[in-house]
């Protein structure tokens, strides 16, 4: 006889997955995963237990394809050698390279785009009964006809099981997704496809789901987030629209939207932030070069005078906020003039932090067709290491306000900085961040994770603020102290 726990553990698959890029990327796989954890699938994180392996991608680099590339040549004999394997490819380089990885790795069984993840699991299953090299894939953008592109383009976010989120009480939320501004050197559109807002009732009701779930804060997810617009009968909705019918979900405590475009920062989105107490003081909006011949060329759409008009705004309408910014050093035809021009925007415009990534030519995007990546790879790395150690030096210098300030933590987890106390013993460091996104570390233990606390910063280095909590009742008034 067959008792039904045994059936659950033939049933059981085991998964293994392995997430490069941006947060739509763990956005996802978070999905994927959750999809098959429905079907029986368990986690591992060994390719060797598995037998089920996907590798969710990404084009945005060359060297984040090389990585893949390279994990599939790792695993060309495994699977020679256990066949029942099903390997996946899925996101922007199955979208990107399509029928080029089964050349490349031709042991692979599945090459799925982001736009058509909601068939993972049946393809899965196919594959596993009969053994051949499935593709899904959306249209590109040009096979003609918008709206069938924008159709086989499909977000996939089906009602999430809590236990699949990186913690219970955070979340992203996609509000958007592809992307129509076609930078030059960008792959995403071609990738993603055209930008399509979600509907906001939709968008409010998975917020309410994960409220009701725990989740106490929420990351609102898109390549140009603030440029969300939803039309329907009754009306426009834009960001600032949705944020405030967010803002009203009990439970929810803190809101962020990633990543902002510098031309559609407008006015009514910085007042929603000063003047919603649960909105993060904070916004990632890159920058990319300071240099207007560069912008051009990039055809970012904005020249260096808009990029600062936009920060004078931002500093004016919100003080104290934080701002980051992505930077592309070495883009093609970049003079030593032009470069310092950039770092020049950087001294001046004091961000947070920078991601500062050396320019990798794509191909299909207009930069490779049309420029030539002239810029030799030391001249790139040394541009990076000297925009990066202004960037460093600037983030430290506006860490050290915070010293003897308090400020309101929501912890995320276990730190990766051990430390031990005097007696030599390990002790738990806890991790969160303040209200201006800034990583906050200090002492603490395992029931204060995902709690809101009040820390009093003692230590600061560019990346982080060192602290000790000072009451875990939080105060009105304590609440009120630093941002
Ligand atoms: N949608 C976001 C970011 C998309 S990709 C935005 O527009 O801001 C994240 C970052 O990768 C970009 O901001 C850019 O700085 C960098 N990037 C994109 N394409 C690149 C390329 N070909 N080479 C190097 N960096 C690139
Ligand atoms: Fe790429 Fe530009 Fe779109 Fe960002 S805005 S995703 S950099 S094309
Ligand atoms: Fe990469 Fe695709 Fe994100 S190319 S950065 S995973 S949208």
């Amino acid at each position: 006889m067959i008792l039904q726990e045994d059936i659950g553990s033939i049933m059981t698959h085991k998964l293994y997955i392995e997430t490069v890029g941006c947060q739509m990327n763990m956005l996802d796989s978070e999905m994927v995963v959750a999809s098959l954890r429905k079907r029986g699938y368990e986690l591992t994180d060994n390719t060797k237990d598995a037998d089920t392996i996907l590798f969710n991608t990404c084009s945005v680099r060359k060297h984040a394809e090389d990585k893949i590339y390279s994990a599939l040549g790792r695993l060309r004999l495994e699977k020679n050698r256990h066949p029942h394997k099903v390997i996946g490819v899925l996101g922007c380089m199955a979208q990107k390279d399509q029928k080029l990885i089964f050349d490349k790795a031709p042991y692979v069984d599945l090459v799925v785009g982001p736009g058509q993840l909601q068939q993972v699991p049946d393809l899965i299953d196919e594959a596993r009964n009969q053994p051949g090299q499935y593709t899904a894939l959306s249209l590109e953008r040009t096979a003609g006809n918008l709206e069938s592109i924008k159709r086989s383009h499909e977000t996939f976010d089906p009602m999430r099981d809590p236990t699949m989120r990186p913690t219970p009480f955070q979340a992203y939320l996609r509000i958007q997704i592809g992307c129509d501004k076609f930078c030059t050197y960008c792959i995403v559109p071609m990738t993603r496809g055209p930008e399509q807002g979600r509907s906001p009732d939709i968008i409010v009701d998975e917020a309410r789901v994960l409220a009701d779930q725990g989740c106490k804060e929420i990351t609102l997810l898109g390549q140009t987030v603030n440029s969300y617009r939803y039309r329907d009968e009754k009306g426009e909705t834009r960001l600032s629209d949705l944020l405030l019918r967010l803002h009203d979900i009990e439970g929810i405590e803190r809101l962020k939207f990633v990543t902002s475009y510098p031309k559609d920062m407008t006015d009514d989105l910085l007042q929603v932030i000063r003047d919603m107490p649960k909105l993060s003081k904070y916004l990632h909006v890159p920058a990319q070069s300071g240099s207007n011949e560069v912008l051009k060329r990039m055809k970012r759409g904005y020249t260096v005078e808009d990029y600062r008009e936009m920060m004078s705004r931002i500093r004016e309408t919100i003080p104290g906020a934080a701002v980051s910014s992505d930077f592309i050093v070495g883009f093609c035809g970049e003079t030593e003039e032009e470069f310092q021009l950039t770092c020049e925007l950087v001294e001046e415009c004091r961000f947070k932090n920078s991601f500062i990534f050396k320019y990798s030519e794509r191909p299909g995007t207009k930069s490779e067709t049309r420029m030539i990546d002239d810029i030799p790879d030391d001249i790139k790395k040394r541009r990076n290491n000297e925009l990066l150690a202004i960037q460093n030096r600037i983030s430290e210098e506006d860490n050290h306000p915070f010293l003897g300030e308090t400020v309101q933590v929501l912890v995320e987890g276990p730190s990766k900085l051990g430390a031990k106390n005097d007696t030599g013993q390990d002790v738990l460091q806890l991790t969160g961040r303040t209200q201006c996104d800034r990583i906050v570390v200090f002492e603490g233990n395992r029931r204060q994770i995902g709690q809101m606390l009040a820390v009093g910063i003692y230590e600061v280095t560019p990346f982080t603020l060192m602290g000790t909590v000072l009451t875990e009742h939080v105060q009105g008034d304590v609440l009120q102290i630093g941002l």
